[in-house]
């Protein structure tokens, strides 16, 4: 897994930091060097995510994240750091240095092809004796053979083992099976299969891996689904049943709906591009993923109280992306499977094509709560539309909406939009009172926020901080007898930092992230984009500057015998920040 620090700084360049986290996140540009955005990993109203362009770095001043542009695909792809190199070196058409193949991919590997292999067994249930059962309720929910073949539905027959034996004569083995969520330990050693009884709905990525399995139960009976748990090579948060085939429609447009059967039902009237969230509510995750396909989501939930409620979450979850969402309810029907069933295809075509646009659909709902007929009703609409207005992110937006709701209760445009404003002003200062108080209660703020790191010495942490801040800005003050040892830092967090970058900087490359990446944890990476976002160093008088912190360190300072120990064995390196040549 050792890639060098020169490649993947170059796999970095390559990959410019704004343009990789540009197609997960909205970024603006404001004063300054950031870029801003809403931050992908937790949630917020108001921008925190940073990237900066020259640094290379991206930083949420909310939750603490950060790191390179190989961090950012480890943290939003869910992959090992080998696996969001071999990400990146393919999305810049860059060749993988041979190590890069461990033992990590192998196994997953290894879980693809077992559930490839799984959904071909299951396939082949459907017409083996015992699979009528699963034919009879396609055909009692018609599901022509088609779809269930262009979906690679299958069947999981009413047996304990049947599955498990069938994949070990193949040479998988019975940890594998449970590890890929196909069989369970069972109390007395030995596995068991872990669907029986059920249509089988394999849940296929974009890149067409068979990733997980969904098994509806034949009729009545709980559980009604059962879902594979996470796996190595499945997280439900992050994929979407149905994308598989919904990412090549030409409709313009994806239909989210609730069920698997919604989106099989959908798919075999001809829309293809319904895809559903494998029982989850809909989350970032599976939004972004949405937003590498189209720009416009008919939202189509069930009709009952709980899909409202779900499409009311879904909806800011979308519009934050900048989707353009339309909500459309089935009417007299339970969901859109029914719809379809009662009322055709034609009839659902027509509903998807007057839906409604989901800010004009959350505007409705909380106008329904008030009687716009009495002056009393108009204010208290007014009062609740602009609260919607005013979570708007774009201005534009802003504007349009206000128009409209002012036109409906009978005001000037300008009287909405200053409410709005006002609702919007006092968010923002109620925010920066949030962080001021952060900021005078030094103990807290001086915590890594979020990050599962906790300094037990807090003052000469804040002492260790400062000295990785002046190292990345000033590395020609490290030098032999100013340099502090990194045996004296208090956290091993951040020693660990100090030693890697004073390790770069001795074979006289530039510190950065993505160089760094190699030798740091997730976390680690955070740290320290965290404190050369936030540590502030003063341009003069460093030398004074290091000293002071070695100081409060009560750190001795480093001599170059052991400078050189900290040094990559190995080539003859210009050594630009210890002034002179190399001595190793
Ligand atoms: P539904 O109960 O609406 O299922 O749950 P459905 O797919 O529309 O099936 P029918 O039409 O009632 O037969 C919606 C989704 O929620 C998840 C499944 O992904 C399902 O498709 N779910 C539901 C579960 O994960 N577990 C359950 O027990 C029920
Ligand atoms: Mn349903």
């Amino acid at each position: 897994m050792a890639f060098s620090a020169e490649f993947l700084q170059e796999l970095a360049e390559r990959n410019p930091i704004e343009e990789v986290v540009g197609e997960y996140v909205a970024l603006t540009k404001r004063s300054g060097q950031n870029l801003f955005g809403l931050c992908p990993f937790h949630s917020e109203k108001t921008p925190s995510f940073s990237v900066s362009p020259g640094k290379q770095i991206y930083h949420c001043f909310g939750c603490g994240k950060g790191g390179s542009v190989i961090n950012f695909i480890m943290e939003i792809e869910r992959l090992s750091f080998p696996e969001a190199v071999e990400f990146l070196a393919r999305r810049a058409g860059m060749p993988i240095p041979e190590q890069a193949a461990d033992s990590g991919r192998e196994r997953r590997t290894r879980l693809l092809e077992l559930n490839r292999e799984a959904a071909r067994w299951f396939y082949a249930q459907l017409s083996a004796p015992g699979g009528e059962a699963a034919l009879e309720y396609m055909r009692r929910r018609q599901i022509s053979r088609r779809t269930a073949t262009n979906f690679g539905l299958g069947f999981a027959p009413e047996s304990w083992d049947a599955l498990t034996n069938a994949m070990k004569a193949k040479g998988y083995t019975e940890r594998e099976l449970v590890t890929a969520g196909l069989a369970k330990s069972g109390r007395r050693g030995g596995v068991y299969d872990a669907f029986r009884g059920r249509l089988m709905f394999p849940v296929i990525d974009v890149r067409g891996n068979v990733v997980a399995f969904s098994g509806r139960i034949l009729g009545d009976g709980e559980p009604k689904y059962l879902n594979s748990t996470d796996t190595p090579v499945f997280s439900k948060s992050h994929n979407l049943f149905g994308l598989n085939l919904a990412k090549k429609s030409k409709a313009g447009y994806i239909i989210l709906v609730e069920g698997n059967i919604d989106v099989v039902s959908l798919h075999q009237a001809g829309f293809d591009s319904a895809v559903a969230s494998l029982g989850t509510s809909l989350t970032n995750e599976q939004a972004r993923l949405l937003t590498h396909y189209t720009k416009r989501v008919i939202l189509c939930y069930d009709a009952d109280g709980a899909g409202k409620k779900a499409a009311q979450r879904a909806i800011p979850i979308l519009d934050r992306l900048g989707l353009e969402v339309r909500v459309v309810t089935v009417p007299g029907a339970k969901d859109p499977d029914e719809f379809i069933k009662a009322s055709g295809a034609e009839a659902f075509r027509a509903l998807i094509d007057e839906g409604e646009s989901g800010m004009d659909y959350r505007l409705q709902s909380a106008a329904a709560g008030f009687d716009l007929a009495s002056d009393a009703g108009r204010v208290g609409y007014l009062k609740a539309a602009a609260e919607i207005i005013a979570a708007l992110t774009d201005s534009v937006s802003r504007e349009v909406y206000a128009h409209s709701v002012a036109e409906q209760c009978g005001v000037s445009a300008a009287a909405v939009l200053d409410t709005v404003k006002q609702l919007r002003r006092r968010r923002t200062r109620a925010e920066a009172k949030k962080r001021e108080r952060e900021d005078t209660r030094p103990e807290r703020s001086l915590q890594p926020r979020e990050l599962g790191i906790r300094f037990d010495n807090p003052s000469s942490a804040a002492a260790e901080r400062a000295v990785i801040a002046l190292l990345q800005n000033s590395p020609e003050l490290f030098t032999p007898g100013a340099a502090p040892e990194p045996g004296s830092f208090s956290a091993p967090e951040l020693r660990h930092i100090y030693e890697a970058m004073l390790s770069l900087t001795r074979r006289g490359m530039a510190v950065t992230a993505a160089a760094l990446g190699g030798s740091l944890t997730q976390e680690e990476a955070a740290l320290y984009t965290d404190i050369i976002q936030t540590t502030p160093v003063s341009a003069a008088n460093g030398a004074q500057a290091l000293a002071d912190c070695v100081s409060r360190i009560g750190a001795k300072p480093i001599d170059a015998a052991e400078l050189d120990l900290l040094a990559f064995t190995g080539e003859q390196q210009q050594l630009k920040a210890y002034g002179g040549n190399s001595h190793g």
